[in-house]
């Protein structure tokens, strides 16, 4: 089963883009810009490498030998989810792949074993009927193991790409490349989706920690790298021996330099831009013989990659010499226009040679067929396609390599999570970490000391590892899914115990006996590709929680050492301000001995192990990204790109701003309310029964007068006369809530003024006009929710936070698909409160909850 269950923020700003597919999140329409035409003469020119001529005959022979059926075959991926052995008796596809929520059964928690039983049954299945095959070709199994083969369980996680650019170590790369190998091939899969060289270049994109770094020289180093370990190399007669696995480089071209980050986005780079920066790990790759490179869901100056001939065909495989074969990504054909899922000859013109069909194989199979037989798409382009696919199988030795339980080393499980590769994670972990501050040499800490371990991530494998774990966006797992993985405080607990120190872990910061020195581990949640995207790098602009534990603990006097989990640097100002240390973590997967092991000292009170991990991306000095201009210099930082304390050379960060400076246009739209201000795109109204007006002063009042607003400090207060009426907020156009409403709740910080003298309701602003009433919500009343007797709990004085589920107004019918905004407050009695935030946040549990949480 896949899993698309997009969450509610992500989801929300797909909705007010206008657009209810995720998939469709970047396909807003754009315009081909002028600039997209490309000049070959500024690239850099790689002689064409064609296979030895003894393949060339084989793979000639074959192809001869192969109907057109068997041909478009071998141009088709499906997916594991949508298809079964038995269907490749009929369908002789070229690849299958394991996507993000796939797994045998259905079952992403199930065995190794099970795992092999399927790639195996995959095999013989396409080589065994029907009976009529002329030319039997062996399958290839793609999968993500893009760090580690972490979607099967028991495997060894490794950091995520951001954290080995940290370490700026080539020669590690190499060596979790051949690990990672190893742990794929035991499965009897021979292709893994990775590695991505993507060079980031605005981290609010989602996929950012799947890039090495923002500087083109490291991620082309360690393309190579990566390559070499996971396939091993032709001259060292080592490629595609037992044990190694075909690479794939993606996502071509541009995926990290897209419009304000956003994931499948356009990249408006100059075609210098794109050459200098973007096509960095392109030629080294190839260079160390990576024979299968993605196409990009993204587009470049508004023409999607996948329907590009000049950059596919004309650079890539002409240009850069690049005679492996181009696959594309999860059905991203479909954004092409004129193209669906099912459909796209547009796309094999442009030079894609391989669909990643994953659901829709079976009817683009049959519309490419078709395709072939009108003219639609040359007869060469076919042939050229299925040359370079089966060169690549030739060249990986599949025909020789025979069922995959029969190659050396499958189903020998011991390699998965083997203290070897464990043992190579956690030398990558320690050499990920970043100390951004380290005041009063609080680190390192005596293992004989006592310390208390806090933060709601220090005891979360799944918040180490993040997404592309287990499954796609990686929240669903528990520690229990990593049988040899370790927490960050399972790691601190065993080294403290063995020195005779005392350590306790508290996730909320409580404690009986005052400890030492205090750990406090927090950070992002896990999340994949869109699902990651962000408005702003602001962390924490919806839970102080975090912030208020370090500010809770500093207050006492308690060194304290912040251990940030994360995807990508963000603007933590304040607390870093608030902890004493702050060691930036990234994703480091499973082996978390390695921050012990830098982080606490020997019994002699030195070092175990220095620092030394250096940022790999600048890190933002504001809630925006840094800028980059044409000569690559940045502005924005708070620590330039190469940035890392150590404890040889320490140093202290002064007292930092507290301000996001978020320009006012540019906010994050899951807050429409928060420090006094309206962020965009929602503006706030005050209404009656006469008109509504738009809040832009400290204070106004509705055009009757019933109702009052007045800022006070941070709060917003209203009152109501009994007249009726209230507040509203809207986003400037009717939006879609359906989508969102799974799993997304808003939430509304507030202090009762004066107790409600009648019921006060609160829900989604019905939109006005035609579209509305078709809706079904345009009828006063419907699709709000009496929340007196929440309010009515709420003492005096006090601050609590209301919470409405989405989920509560789906039961006015169709109400949802068309509001104006999210948030409305009214009542026809005297009512008085105070706001301090109103916002979206993911609901806890499915299902309408709403309730009240009074503060303490
Ligand atoms: C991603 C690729 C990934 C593929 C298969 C796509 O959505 O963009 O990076 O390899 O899915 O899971
Ligand atoms: C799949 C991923 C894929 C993504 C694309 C998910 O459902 O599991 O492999 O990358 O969809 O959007």
């Amino acid at each position: 089963m896949r899993v698309e269950r997009p969450r509610g923020l992500a989801v929300l700003r797909r909705c007010l883009l206008g657009l209810s597919v995720p998939v469709l999140l970047a396909t807003a329409p754009v315009a081909p810009a002028a600039d997209a035409t490309v000049h070959p003469s500024l690239w850099p020119e790689r002689p064409y490498t064609a296979a030895d001529p003894a393949t060339d005959s084989f793979v000639n022979t074959l192809l001869a030998r192969m109907s057109l059926e068997e041909k478009i075959g071998q141009m088709i991926q499906a997916d594991i989810a949508s298809l079964t052995p038995a269907d490749l008796r009929t369908y002789k596809l070229g690849a299958v792949l394991a996507g993000g929520g796939a797994a045998p059964g259905g079952k992403v928690r199930t065995t190794p074993a099970a795992w092999l039983d399927l790639v195996d049954a995959l095999y013989r299945a396409e080589l065994e009927g029907p009976s009529g095959a002329h030319a039997p070709v062996p399958i290839l199994f793609g999968i993500d193991a893009v760090h580690g083969n972490a979607k099967i369980v028991g495997a060894t996680v490794f950091p995520h790409n951001i954290g080995l650019g940290a370490a700026h170590d080539v020669e590690l790369i190499e060596r979790i490349g051949a690990a990672t190998a190893e742990e794929v091939a035991v499965t009897g899969i021979d292709w893994t989706f990775a590695p991505t060289v993507a060079v980031a270049r605005d981290v609010r994109w989602g996929r950012s920690y799947e890039s090495y770094s923002d500087d083109p020289q490291l991620v082309a180093a360690y393309a190579a790298a990566m390559v070499r370990g996971l396939q091993g190399e032709r001259a060292r007669g080592t490629f595609m021996s037992a044990g190694h696995t075909l690479s794939s480089v993606k996502h071509f071209l541009g995926d990290g330099g897209t419009r304000d980050g956003r994931d499948q986005g356009d990249d408006r780079a100059s075609e210098a831009t794109l050459v200098r920066v973007h096509d960095a790990g392109y030629p080294p790759a190839i260079d160390a013989g990576a024979l299968i490179v993605m196409a990009s869901f993204s587009g470049w100056q508004g023409v999607k990659m996948h329907a590009n001939h000049d950059l596919l065909t004309t650079i890539l495989k002409g240009r850069l010499g690049f005679d492996g074969f181009i696959v594309g990504d999860w059905n991203a054909h479909e954004e092409i226009p004129g193209c669906s899922k099912f459909s796209c000859p547009e796309a094999i013109r442009a030079g894609l040679d391989m669909f990643m069909a994953p659901d829709s194989w079976r009817r683009i199979y049959a519309n490419t067929l078709a395709q072939v037989r009108t003219g639609e798409i040359p007869q060469e382009r076919i042939d050229d396609a299925v040359r370079r696919i089966l060169r690549v199988k030739a060249l990986a030795g599949l025909f020789a390599r025979g069922a995959p339980k029969t190659r050396a080393g499958a189903g020998d499980f011991t390699v998965l999570g083997s203290p070897k590769h464990r043992e190579i994670a956690r030398r990558a972990v320690r050499e990920s970490l970043v100390l951004l501050k380290n005041a009063h040499g609080v680190l390192p800490l005596s293992a004989r000391a006592h310390l208390l371990v806090a933060g709601e991530a220090a005891d979360r494998i799944d918040r180490q590892a993040g997404g592309w774990t287990i499954d796609w966006q990686g929240d669903h797992n528990t520690n229990a899914d990593f049988p040899a993985g370790t927490s960050i405080y399972a790691a601190l607990r065993s080294a403290v115990t063995a020195a005779g120190g005392k350590i306790v872990l508290s996730p909320d910061g409580s404690f009986r006996s005052r400890p030492d020195a205090a750990i406090v581990v927090f950070g992002e949640g896990p999340y994949a590709e869109f699902e990651g995207d962000r408005e702003t790098l602001a962390f924490g602009a919806h839970d102080r929680s975090t912030l208020a534990l370090l500010k809770k603990l500093h207050a006492r006097g308690i060194p304290t050492v912040a251990v940030f989990l994360t995807g990508r640097p963000l603007w933590v100002n304040p607390e870093l301000n608030a902890s004493d240390a702050f060691v930036a973590a990234w994703l480091p997967g499973t082996e978390a001995g390695g921050i012990a092991d830098v982080l606490l000292a020997r019994a002699d009170g030195r070092p175990r192990f220095d620092f030394v991990g250096r940022l790999s991306f600048p890190w933002p000095a504001t809630g925006m990204p840094v800028i980059y201009d044409d000569d690559d210099a940045t502005s924005g930082a708070l620590f330039p790109r190469g940035y890392g304390l150590s404890y040889a050379h320490g140093g202290e960060v002064a007292a930092l701003s507290e301000n996001p400076q978020l320009p006012a246009d540019r906010g994050d739209e899951s807050t429409l309310f928060q420090s006094a201000h309206v962020t965009a795109p929602w503006s706030a109204f005050v209404a009656d029964a006469l008109a509504s007006v738009r809040i832009t002063d400290a204070s106004q009042v509705s055009p009757r007068g019933t109702v009052s607003v007045a800022l006070e400090g941070t709060e917003l207060a209203v009152r109501w006369d009994g007249g009726g009426s209230g507040v509203f907020w809207i986003g400037g156009r009717p939006i879609d809530l359906r989508a969102a409403s799974g799993d997304t709740a808003v939430v509304a910080r507030l202090r009762i003024t004066t107790p409600a003298t009648r019921p006060v309701w609160a829900g989604p602003r019905c939109a006005s006009g035609s579209q509305a009433q078709e809706s079904g919500c345009g009828r006063h009343g419907e699709g709000a929710l009496e929340v007196s007797r929440f309010l009515d709990a709420v003492p005096p004085g006090r601050t609590a936070t209301l919470t409405l589920p989405l989920a509560c107004f789906r039961r006015a019918g169709k109400a949802l698909a068309s509001v104006a905004g999210p948030f409305e407050l009214r009542t026809d009695g005297k009512f008085g409160l105070s706001l301090t935030e109103v916002r979206f946040v993911p609901a806890r549990t499915p299902g309408c909850h709403p309730g009240v949480e009074v503060g303490k």
